[in-house]
């Protein structure tokens, strides 16, 4: 198989990703931070080596404001439903993933408010301006993602954070598709709270996902329970990473995680990005080349946005549903993602709601002979056509 789906969660994982796994479940079989018995010492232990890792990472400075979650979108909904109040109001990009448009569509009942800012492709500014446009006395937050799922369009993260700050407002990343590909750093960018998974460009498991919380704003929890802390006091702690972390945490997850981590440190997020970019600009123009000039295919992105972002490429036949072009390659044993990917919003922008696009999307084991069987695949696909 040519796998390139790698924005919907990346695949292979590295042999020591498999390996960690395998060995969480085989040698760190106490749970952490319940038992003090030393086979619960050893998990526990496991752990807060891989939030160290993870601050280091993406340069949060306290180590217990590193929680592990069930996924990226239940971070953002942890976020959402904590932080924001009767009258809040939420200023999103209209590109989002729906891990951040249905949870504030959600809160509407209780009386949230949001807008959405449109964004440009063309200058950051504009964008950033967009936002400014939106904010009112009572927007509390800016959320939006880092890197849009379906074509790949970058956000001004840097920009969007210190406008929700000079507005008394506070800053959401949905890092979804860039944290592990794209340098984010929490302290740098002053993004409050940072939300990614594990199992896309980190390239852990699934079902797993971290939020790092890069401010001293009070959260409510999402989920109340037992922590292994002050378990005499009928109250949900007010202690982090615990108070957020009830019920007993992922550690066959979060070891593989931490092997992840290794991996990408060891290879390096510029490396991977340059690999990555030199394959979707190889297939961009190869397919422009070849099949493009006689306007059968259209793509939804451009050399200097895959410069930006090289993460996911999306396109189209003419006339053909996205899904059909998708079946068909994987007859050929090319798995993409073709429909909406889960972001309507950002189909909407394209103007792809009724047809979605064909995704493509690579990872650091894709390779260039890859591309090269799926250009061929797309022209035969061409002449079929014709
Ligand atoms: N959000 C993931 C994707 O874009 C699953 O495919």
């Amino acid at each position: 198989m040519i796998y390139l789906d790698n924005a919907a969660t990346t695949f292979p994982k590295p042999k020591s990703v498999l390996k960690a796994v395998k060995t969480a479940l085989n040698d760190y079989g106490g749970n952490p931070g319940r038992s003090s018995h030393k086979f619960a010492i050893k998990t526990a232990k496991e752990i807060y080596d891989t939030r160290l890792l993870l601050a280091e990472f993406f340069g949060c400075p306290k180590i217990e404001n590193v929680i592990f979650t069930p996924s990226c979108t239940y971070g953002i909904n942890l976020v959402l439903r904590g932080l924001l109040k009767n009258n809040s109001h939420v200023v999103i990009s209209n590109v989002e993933h729906n891990a951040v448009l249905r949870p504030i569509v959600g809160l509407t009942d209780s009386g949230i408010k949001f807008s959405k800012a449109r964004i440009s492709l063309k200058n950051d500014d504009e964008t950033v301006n967009n936002f400014r446009k939106k904010i009112c006395k009572n927007t509390k937050l800016l959320a939006c993602l880092s890197a849009s799922n379906v074509f790949g369009a970058k956000l001004p993260i840097k920009k969007l954070a210190k406008l929700a700050h000079d507005n008394n407002a506070l800053f959401l990343l949905d890092a979804a598709q860039t944290a592990g590909l794209v340098d984010i750093n929490v302290s740098k960018s002053k993004i409050d709270f940072l939300c990614f998974p594990a199992h896309k460009n980190l390239y852990g498991p699934m079902g797993l996902g971290v939020l790092i919380i890069n401010t001293d704003i009070k959260l409510k929890p999402l989920t109340y329970g037992g922590t292994g802390v002050k378990s005499r006091y009928y109250k949900q702690p007010d202690v982090l990473p615990e108070k957020f972390e009830s019920g007993t945490i992922n550690v066959p997850g979060i070891l593989g995680l931490k092997a992840g981590l290794k991996f990408v440190n060891k290879i390096g997020t510029e490396y991977i990005f340059e690999h990555e970019k030199d394959l979707m600009l190889k297939f961009y123009n190869a397919a422009l080349e070849n099949i493009a000039g006689k306007n059968i295919i259209k793509f939804y992105t451009n050399d200097s946005l895959i410069k930006k972002f090289p993460g996911v490429i999306s396109f189209n036949f003419k006339n053909k549903n996205s899904e059909l072009i998708a079946s068909i390659l994987d007859e050929f044993n090319i798995a993409v993602r073709a429909g909406l990917h889960c972001s309507p919003l950002a189909h909407k922008f394209l103007g792809t709601l009724d047809c979605g696009t064909v995704r493509v999307s690579p990872c650091i084991f894709t390779n260039k002979k890859q591309i090269d069987k799926l250009i061929s695949c797309l022209i035969k696909l061409n002449f079929s056509q014709n």
